[in-house]
């Protein structure tokens, strides 16, 4: 619960850029803050999956070390804003987020950017293949359902390289709900009951899917994922840190264990929860906290005092 501190923090401070056109001073913003929350938070965690290198990352670099050092020892993954450019152009869907596992039980998949992922609630295990047509799979997760496959509807990035699997999609008899970013909240949709959505499919980040990992163990779905190298020297990246390619990675081997923490805050209205909201004196927050062990889903509202946000240095 203390790590939903860290995602409120960077939401809040990612207001201000909302639809100011700069992406990257919207990351630095969220990052700043995450980082500093994240300071005061009993474990000691090791970034997984953070803003990259050290180089070109000053801060939460893949390696760094977080927390106060008291607690769990433990793997995180870090995206301050799933949806940066959302962010920038003022849209909906952008989040804040951490996901946590034991350590050394994360995949490090930072050295292959992309992944073909397939991802459901409960019901699409067993079921479900991503190396299935796609039709396939529509047909026989509607038939687990019990609905018609003309209400199903798939989540997909609105992507060129999608154009065929939009396609068949619709080809199958199902509808898309098309993502302009944001493949994670994608995900967790797909895997909760009571969304609009029943699957989330197509190639996105890597680091997201093994965040979307962590959540999707404590919502008891399924998520596949497939590497997918852009460049032979990627591949070759790739190999030499270990990584299998042809290859479904199930949840358990993008994070291995059943201890898992996912918490997102949203930094403007979504699916998943609603951004952050200015009334008066009152800074409020909605976050989404995720808990493999137990199973549950808590939604945490936070209200803050604005006037403890004036400035830089005020939490
Ligand atoms: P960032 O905001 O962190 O850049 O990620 C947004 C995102 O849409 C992810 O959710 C998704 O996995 C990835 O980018 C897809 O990459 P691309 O935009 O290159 O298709």
């Amino acid at each position: 619960m203390e790590l939903v501190r860290a995602t409120e923090a960077a939401a809040i401070r990612a207001v201000p850029w909302i639809g100011r056109g700069d992406k990257n001073g919207a990351d630095k913003a969220a990052v700043d803050a995450m980082r500093k929350f994240l300071g005061t938070v009993n474990f000691a965690g090791v970034v997984v999956i953070g803003e990259g290198e050290k180089d070109q990352a000053p801060m939460l670099f893949n390696g760094e070390v977080v927390g106060n050092g008291n607690g769990p020892e433990c793997d995180i993954a870090v995206d301050p804003i799933d949806g940066t450019s959302l962010t920038a152009a003022g849209r909906q869907n952008a989040l804040s987020m951490i996901a946590v596992s034991d350590r050394g039980t994360m995949l490090d998949a930072s050295s292959v950017f992309y992944m073909d992922k397939l991802v459901t609630g409960p019901e699409g295990i067993g079921v479900v293949d991503i190396r299935k047509p796609i039709g396939e799979n529509i047909r026989a997760l509607a038939a687990a359902k019990g609905k018609p496959v003309e209400e199903m509807s798939i989540a997909v990035l609105d992507r060129p390289r999608h154009e065929q699997l939009i396609a068949d999609i619709r080809a199958a008899g199902a509808g898309t709900r098309l993502l302009l970013d944001g493949d994670v909240a994608g995900g967790i949709n797909a895997a909760r009951y009571g969304t609009r959505i029943d699957m989330c499919v197509g190639t996105g980040g890597s680091p997201e899917g093994v965040a979307t990992a962590c959540a999707i163990k404590a919502l008891g779905g399924l998520i596949q994922g497939v590497l997918r190298p852009k460049t032979d020297e990627e591949r070759q990246r790739g190999l030499d840190a270990g990584l299998k390619f042809d290859h479904v990675y199930e949840a358990d081997e993008l994070v291995r264990g059943d201890n898992t923490f996912f918490v997102a805050t949203g930094v403007t209205d979504g699916g998943l929860v609603e951004g952050v909201r200015r009334k008066g004196p009152i800074i409020r927050t909605e976050s989404i906290v995720l808990r493999s062990h137990s199973g549950t889903v808590r939604r945490v509202v936070a209200e803050h005092l604005a006037e403890k946000w004036l400035g830089e240095d005020a939490d």
